[in-house]
């Protein structure tokens, strides 16, 4: 099979794979026991901390390991009503928190959200995004600033179209708008499809939090929150007192070495790892234009500040995403976001993003890895121009 599926997951590098077989055979310990066997283990876990925070330009004691990226972003949001709750109770009039995010963000900041909405916990602001680039205009958040706003999150980098949002500039206007709240107004950005492919740096973006998900960048499948010191953090469950209360468990500790091994090779190939999956997208686009009419290969938002290994494509003939892959048998590839795929409707994500319906249902996301070949690329797009061709039979190509 031609893998062309990398947003939706990554395999586990082998360096980070030996290093989690390792830490299995040799820091089994438990890291909060005061023996060798324990210290040994807890050594393991502040090693990945030092490498999770050098990837991120944070210091260690601001990273925070959980089970992944749905539970990181939970954190956040709960933190923030908690936090908006207590200045409550110090004296604000204020009933309920209000949020603010985007119309693009992942399901795991999108759901909690519409449920706290549900439930009457909160007043959330979705802010759509501009309809031509998929980028949210800044200004449209500070707009929607009231006096109970207590949290921005917005994602760096979206999982569909691979469009890079302005995270950096939210601090300054912020400092500008910040007086329309009563309250402390948080930041947050998703940066689970930013890491491994462009630059994340925790003081260039100035924000509060900043979710991380190994399993995007040839990890395993847990994760991390960056807290910035001295921001609250406030747990979503209390037992043993591990990860200094904030996130209480016994450490899952191969995994955790395995995140620190995947974020060590991330701050040292980077460049190196932006560039081939670069090359790598110029050439799926300079191959499917040239199999294809190219009129009929419409690269969404391909002049935008893009993730390098992300490609939104619609293939405009009388044919869906769906049905175009359920034929494409050897490839790995989604119409969307992988926890919405068989829902059989076109994405919310790029119909949010202004692609129209028709052209939405047309579009398959392709996304390449760090291994991905110029081989494997001219036998995916084969196999796609077989797959339309015999979809959309007796049609001409
Ligand atoms: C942008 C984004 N945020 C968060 C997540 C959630 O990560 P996980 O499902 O590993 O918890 C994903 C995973 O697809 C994602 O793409």
């Amino acid at each position: 099979m031609i893998y062309l599926d990398f947003n939706a997951t990554t395999p586990i590098d082998s360096e980070v794979q030996k290093t989690i077989c390792t830490s299995l055979n040799e820091a089994w310990g438990n890291p909060s026991s005061s023996y060798d066997t324990g210290k040994h283990a807890k050594s393991v876990i502040e090693d990945a901390r030092r490498k999770v925070a050098e990837m991120i330009g944070s210091a260690p004691h601001e990273v925070i390991f959980t089970s992944g990226g749905t539970e990181s972003n939970q954190m956040v949001i709960s933190t923030a009503c908690k936090n908006f709750h207590l200045e409550v109770e110090s004296g604000l009039d204020l009933k309920i928190p209000h949020i603010i995010t985007s119309q693009i963000e992942h399901d795991s900041i999108r759901i909690p959200l519409e449920k706290l909405v549900e439930e009457r916990k909160a007043e959330v602001t979705f802010v759509s995004v501009c309809k031509s680039t998929g980028i949210i205009n800044v200004d449209d958040i500070m707009k929607e600033i009231k006096p109970n706003t207590c949290l921005i999150t917005l994602m760096l980098a979206n999982n569909e179209t691979g469009v890079i949002q302005p995270v950096q500039q939210l601090r300054p206007k912020l400092k500008v708008h910040k007086s329309a709240s009563l309250c402390t107004i948080l930041l947050h950005t998703d940066a689970a499809q930013a890491l491994g492919k462009i630059e994340v740096d925790v003081d260039t973006l100035d924000i509060d939090y900043l979710t991380i998900v190994g399993h995007k960048f040839y990890g395993p499948r847990i994760g991390a929150l960056y807290t910035k010191h001295m921001k609250p953090l406030y747990p979503l469950f209390w037992g043993g007192g591990q990860e200094r209360n904030f996130r209480p468990g016994t450490e899952n500790t191969p995994m955790i070495a395995g995140l620190g091994k995947a974020a060590d090779l991330v701050t040292l190939n980077l460049e190196k790892y932006n560039q081939h999956m670069s090359a790598m997208c110029s050439y799926l686009v300079k191959v499917l234009k040239k199999c294809f009419k190219p009129k009929s290969v419409i690269v969404h938002f391909f002049k935008e500040n893009r993730l390098p290994n992300t490609l939104s494509v619609a293939f405009d003939y009388e044919c869906t995403g769906a049905a175009i892959l359920a034929k494409a048998k050897n490839i790995g590839a989604s119409t969307g976001s992988a926890c919405h795929s068989g829902i059989g409707r076109p994405s919310e994500v790029l119909i949010n993003s202004g692609i129209p319906a028709d052209l939405a249902a047309k579009t398959i996301r392709l996304s390449v890895g760090r291994e991905t070949t110029k081989e494997d690329i001219n036998k995916a797009v084969k196999i796609l121009h077989n797959a339309v061709k015999r979809v959309t039979f007796p049609l001409k190509l």
